[in-house]
């Protein structure tokens, strides 16, 4: 598909992934016409004491598309995507909170709202192009391959995985549906996820304030594979040209909690060893994920560029100004 003059809806555009989507359009195809939907934030907090929705006006600063701030549940937002007749739908909006306890209402919002949007895309010759995840595989065995033993642990992988049977559902009906099942993601735009942001990040913050980096028990064997934003902002990018189906966003490679701690004290010039903590989410954590990326080199023609190290390396001055300008601000 060739990209010029089209139009393109972001849902969840001013959360972490969505509105680093958005920028990279605006920069790289300022004659496709962007508009973003997000409900943004506001005070209402989930029984786990986390914000309901994440999305800060501050990730979009500088966007210059078109903005609506509207709940993906609600009828006249759907309208309002539909009447916008956009060629591609990027959908990002979630309960992206894998410790969220409200089955009601994470369904409902992950799983009820793509089936209207599906619906829509089927109506408007839309393609939909929506965020799965990891949580999907739970603590299958490693490499995780889409279509081999997903057994999520909490019900937000859960959600995620009716998605992409739901997905496959309207592929066979003829509707473009890309499926993309982020592993663990990290870099600029993610500090407004609060305490959900990545461990790079809180690991990288603990550091600058002069605290040793706080890591689980057993960190060393703790391990995820582990993406930088810009692999999956391409990955975004390649599956505009790609068949319908689910396919793995990460690297291929599984690092421990530890390589974080250390590669951020190597490039912070510091040293502060570590602090361990008990698990609190020891029932529904994810030991192991290192995804099987086969799939999507050969579809996609997707290559991870970024290995752990090099990825902290590029966020590190943005890591830095978040500590000097966020958080103590
Ligand atoms: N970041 C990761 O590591 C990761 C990994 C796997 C999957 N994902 C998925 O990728 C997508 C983007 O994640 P993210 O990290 O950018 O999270 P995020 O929370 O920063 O972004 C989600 C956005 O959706 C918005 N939103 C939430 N509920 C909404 C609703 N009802 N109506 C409209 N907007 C709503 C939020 O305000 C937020 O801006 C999500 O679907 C998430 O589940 C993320």
């Amino acid at each position: 598909m060739n990209l010029d003059n089209k139009k393109i809806v972001i849902t969840g555009g001013a959360g972490f992934i969505g509105s680093a989507l958005a920028h990279y359009f605006d920069q790289n195809y300022p004659n496709c016409e962007v508009l973003v939907v997000d409900k943004f934030r506001s005070s209402e907090i989930f029984s786990n004491g986390n914000l309901k929705s994440f999305g800060h006006f501050k990730n979009l600063l500088g966007f210059k598309g078109e903005i609506y701030e509207g709940d993906i549940n609600c009828s006249k937002t759907l309208t309002l995507i539909e009447n916008f007749k956009p060629d591609i739908i990027y959908h990002e909006a979630a309960i992206s909170d894998t410790t969220v306890r409200e089955q009601d209402e994470l369904m409902r919002t992950n799983l009820n709202s793509f089936k209207d949007l599906l619906e829509i895309c089927k109506r408007i010759s839309a393609k939909i192009i929506y965020a799965s995840s990891a949580a999907t595989y739970g603590n299958a065995k490693s490499p995780q391959t889409v279509g081999e033993c997903e057994a999520p642990n909490n019900v937000y992988g859960f959600s995620k995985l009716k998605m992409d049977h739901l997905g496959q559902k309207y592929a066979k009906m003829g509707v473009g549906v890309v499926g993309l099942r982020y592993f663990n993601v990290y870099g600029k735009g993610e500090f407004f996820k609060n305490k959900t942001a990545s461990i790079v990040l809180q690991f990288g913050l603990q550091i600058l304030s002069g605290k040793a980096p706080k890591l689980f028990e057993g960190s060393d064997k703790i391990r995820r594979d582990f993406v930088y934003i810009k692999d999956i902002i391409n990955a975004n990018l390649l599956a505009i040209n790609a068949p319908s189906g689910i396919y793995n966003a990460a690297t291929g490679k599984a690092r421990s909690f530890q390589d974080i701690a250390d590669i951020l004290q190597r490039e912070l010039g510091a040293n502060l060893g570590s602090e361990y903590i008990k698990n609190p989410y020891i029932n529904s954590y994810q030991f192991h994920t290192e995804a099987n990326i086969e799939t999507t080199k050969k579809a996609l023609n997707y290559e991870p560029k970024w290995s752990l190290e090099e990825g902290i390396k590029d966020y590190i001055p943005e890591i830095k100004r978040i500590f000097k300008e966020e958080l103590n601000a």
